[in-house]
């Protein structure tokens, strides 16, 4: 069987764009596949800086994963910080990766571009060592369980593209002893080419403070979706349906026959923006009651949710300490 794995980042609350890019495509995967997912808590540190609040997010994004249906018995599910092997195989991933390939990066470069345009003098200011070199420790991730398949968005397609570079660098160099299975990133589908856009219209990214968290009380989500922009086209004018974000949002949670509706009456003419946002209300909060009763479930002190991370971390550690030995052994260690 293949392996399937993917991460998140607790670096806010986890929002649609995480349940769409990742989630939802991730558990569809675990029928068919060895499936591990897991908490990337060490990442989230190139910028967040209070304990409490990753500690928080960190349960946030455990429980989210658990409400939307990962069973634990059939995946190995873990915080990254529980399985120190990721951490000495980053370092030796780090001395087979050129320096120029993190220079790529496209986190790294938004910064610099964002620092160009401020008339900077530096533009690396900002820019700790855990941020450049964020790509080697999603590498060491993804290789450590040698993992074939990566359900990521397609923001992190990079990412992974970095990983199958590094693996094939190992394995050039030392693949007489030791390979590493060359990883392949799986774009949802219905998103390939554009991510799920955000309040602001932009991509939904936690960094532009645009996303709809998934627990939010009904008013707040109310509010939150009759923000996202639309254009002044008249009430009873025909609308573009793929350039609104809204319909875009709308097109990952409704069924496919009110998506197709939705779109033949918007084309049509006389359905304003407000009606549209409506309906995405109600659909969403649909959708999401039941997730957000068992994550309340699952946030609660005591909950199954401690048990299950700790269970986790030793299935994870059991299967990457093998692994680790022979990448040793191949680096002479
Ligand atoms: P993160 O935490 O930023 O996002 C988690 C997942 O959600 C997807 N996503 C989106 N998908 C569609 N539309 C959007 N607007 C949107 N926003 C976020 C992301 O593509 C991602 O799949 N570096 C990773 C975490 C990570 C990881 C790994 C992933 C660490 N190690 C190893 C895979 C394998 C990140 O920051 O994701």
């Amino acid at each position: 069987r293949k392996v399937s794995l993917t991460g998140i980042k607790p670096t806010g609350d986890p929002h649609i764009g995480n349940l769409i890019g990742a989630i939802r495509p991730a558990l569809s995967l675990v029928e068919e596949h060895d499936s591990i997912y897991f908490i990337a808590d060490y990442h989230a540190l190139t910028t967040i800086r209070d304990p409490e609040k990753v500690r928080e997010y960190t349960r946030s994004v455990a429980a989210t994963w658990m409400a939307a249906g990962l069973d634990t018995e059939r995946t190995i599910f873990y915080r990254q910080s529980d399985v120190p092997e990721t951490f000495e195989l980053a370092w030796v991933l780090s001395c087979l990766t050129g320096k120029g390939l993190m220079n790529r990066a496209h986190a790294y470069k938004a910064i610099r571009d964002r620092n160009a345009e401020a008339g900077r003098d530096d533009l690396d200011s900002g820019v700790n060592m855990g941020l450049y070199n964020y790509p080697i420790l999603m590498a060491a991730d993804i290789l450590l369980m040698n993992s074939d398949l990566v359900p990521v968005g397609r923001d992190q397609t990079q990412h992974v593209e970095i990983a199958a570079d590094i693996a094939g660098s190992f394995n050039h160099h030392y693949g007489a002893s030791f390979r590493f299975h060359v990883p392949k990133a799986v774009v949802p589908e219905a998103e390939a080419g554009r991510t799920l856009p955000g309040t602001d219209g932009r991509k939904m990214s936690k960094s532009y403070d645009n996303t709809i968290p998934l627990f939010l009380p009904e008013p707040k989500l109310r509010k939150l979706i009759r923000r996202i922009p639309t254009d002044s086209v008249p009430v009873e004018e025909p609308k573009d349906p793929d350039s609104s974000p809204v319909f875009r949002i709308l097109e990952q949670f409704a069924d496919a026959e009110t998506v197709a509706e939705t779109r033949k009456r918007l084309e049509a003419g006389g359905v304003g923006w407000g009606e549209l946002k409506n309906q995405l209300f109600e659909v969403l909060n649909e959708q999401l009651r039941d997730l957000r009763a068992r994550y309340e479930e699952l946030m609660a002190p005591g909950s199954e949710l401690d048990r299950a991370l700790a269970e986790g971390a030793e299935k994870a550690r059991r299967r990457a300490r093998p692994l680790l030995d022979q990448v040793r052994a191949a680096v002479g260690m």
